[in-house]
């Protein structure tokens, strides 16, 4: 008997996706499909009406919940790297290479023959999706439908009705929502025009600055190497932790971005990100660097935190020097270790307190009362100071 043929498709229950179930079959001569959802923390009942449809029209599932493992080695990373493009705080891209390191485990597991995505020819996953899978099965055929036939919406919307795909509320969803654990994003419709104020409706974790809480709240996280433990005293769980600091920041309407983004082909796009815990988590972070780390060290891990943003940004989160730089960070993250005390209030967050046992700080020296320092001996370094500028305004510019 003739070896059945497979294709596994990485899948979220969604219109795109959808259509690529009956299109493997009849357009790419496939007899098997596969399909996988990634749990990294999609809305509730989402990734159930995923197993359903992919139930309904035959596929053989995988559903895999892999929001613990997303949590300590992929947001905890990113807290350490302060995780940020262009003022995004990474969410999309650092969920990318975990699902890719998944989904090649379910193409062995499968035999699947090659891998098909639902990616157009515009965004950044699609980059982030092939890498991962290239790394992993460089011995699979990639299929992206999406971007070979260019389809429209309607086209997709009949292809469906033709194929029994239910469409059900895809006819009037407007917006293009990725979610995970750590941030949302909303993008499409009306939102494509970076003039359109958005409209309270894409919010799900944020309260408006009108319905924030009255009074200012101060809360203190807690880290140990880098990583959050606690907030206000509370230990919890890698997990908890997160989603406590999501409705923390929520309320206090602290968490959304609305940017101009640079993407990876270089086209501008509009975006909007709703990242309640990363706008805490990531100030009180730096909060602690500052306190902890050397001039020297501070300076140069700015430059490194960009570097690693943009390559993760990129979907090249496992390049060697993304491993390098991590290198770099983790060696000073024992040392960020101690509190950060934040105010939020109506959609601000401000450090208002810093304190760790590696702290490079001596109140006495700083302060303008102390005798320890004799500051007479300060006269002769301030007086070389800026010598190069003197010489170069005497001899170059006279
Ligand atoms: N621009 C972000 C990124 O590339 C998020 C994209 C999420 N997609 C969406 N349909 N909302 O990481």
């Amino acid at each position: 008997m003739e070896k059945k043929k497979t294709v596994l498709i990485l899948y979220s229950g969604g219109l795109d996706t959808s259509i690529c179930i009956p299109m493997m079959r009849e357009d790419y001569g496939f007899d098997h499909v596969v399909t996988v959802t990634v749990d990294v923390g999609l809305p509730e009942g989402e990734l159930k009406q995923a197993e359903d449809k992919a139930k309904m029209l035959g596929t053989e599932h995988y559903s895999l919940d892999v929001r613990e493992e997303f949590v300590t080695d992929y947001i905890f990373p990113t807290i350490k790297a302060n995780g940020d493009y262009q003022g995004y705080p990474l969410s999309t891209a650092i969920a990318r290479p975990l699902i890719m390191v998944k989904t090649c485990e379910i193409t062995e597991k499968t035999g699947a023959q090659a891998f098909c995505h639902g990616c157009t020819g515009k965004g950044n996953d699609q980059f982030r999706f092939e890498m991962g899978m290239r790394l992993g099965r460089p011995d699979l055929p990639i299929i992206a439908p999406m971007r070979e036939k260019s389809m429209s919406r309607s086209w997709e919307i009949d292809y469906a009705a033709e194929h029994g795909i239910p469409i059900g509320q895809s006819k009037e969803k407007i917006w293009s929502i990725d979610e995970n654990l750590w941030g949302r994003s909303i993008e499409g419709g009306k939102l494509e025009d970076p003039n359109y104020a958005p409209p309270e409706e894409i919010y799900k974790w944020t309260k408006s600055i009108a319905d924030a809480n009255d009074t200012p709240q101060d809360v203190t996280i807690e880290f140990v190497n880098g990583e959050p433990v606690a907030i206000d005293g509370q230990k919890m769980k890698p997990l908890d932790l997160i989603l406590a600091a999501h409705k923390i920041a929520g309320d206090n309407g602290v968490g959304r971005v609305d940017m101009m983004e640079d993407r990876i082909i270089g086209m501008k796009v509009r975006e909007n990100y709703e990242c309640p815990a990363a706008k805490i988590l990531i100030p009180a972070h730096k909060a602690l660097e500052e306190l902890v780390l050397t001039k020297e060290e501070r300076e140069f891990k700015a430059i490194v935190d960009q570097r690693w943003s943009r390559l993760v940004y990129d979907g090249l989160w496992f390049d060697p020097l993304k491993e390098d730089l991590d290198a770099f960070i983790n060696n000073m993250q024992p040392r960020v270790t101690g509190t950060a005390t934040l105010r939020l209030y109506k959609g601000s967050c401000t450090v208002v307190g810093r304190k760790s046992d590696f702290a490079l700080y001596n109140e006495a020296l700083a302060s303008f009362d102390d005798k320890s320092f004799n500051q007479a001996e300060a006269a002769g370094v301030v007086k070389l100071h800026g010598l190069q500028a003197r010489m170069y305004d005497s001899i170059v510019k006279k």
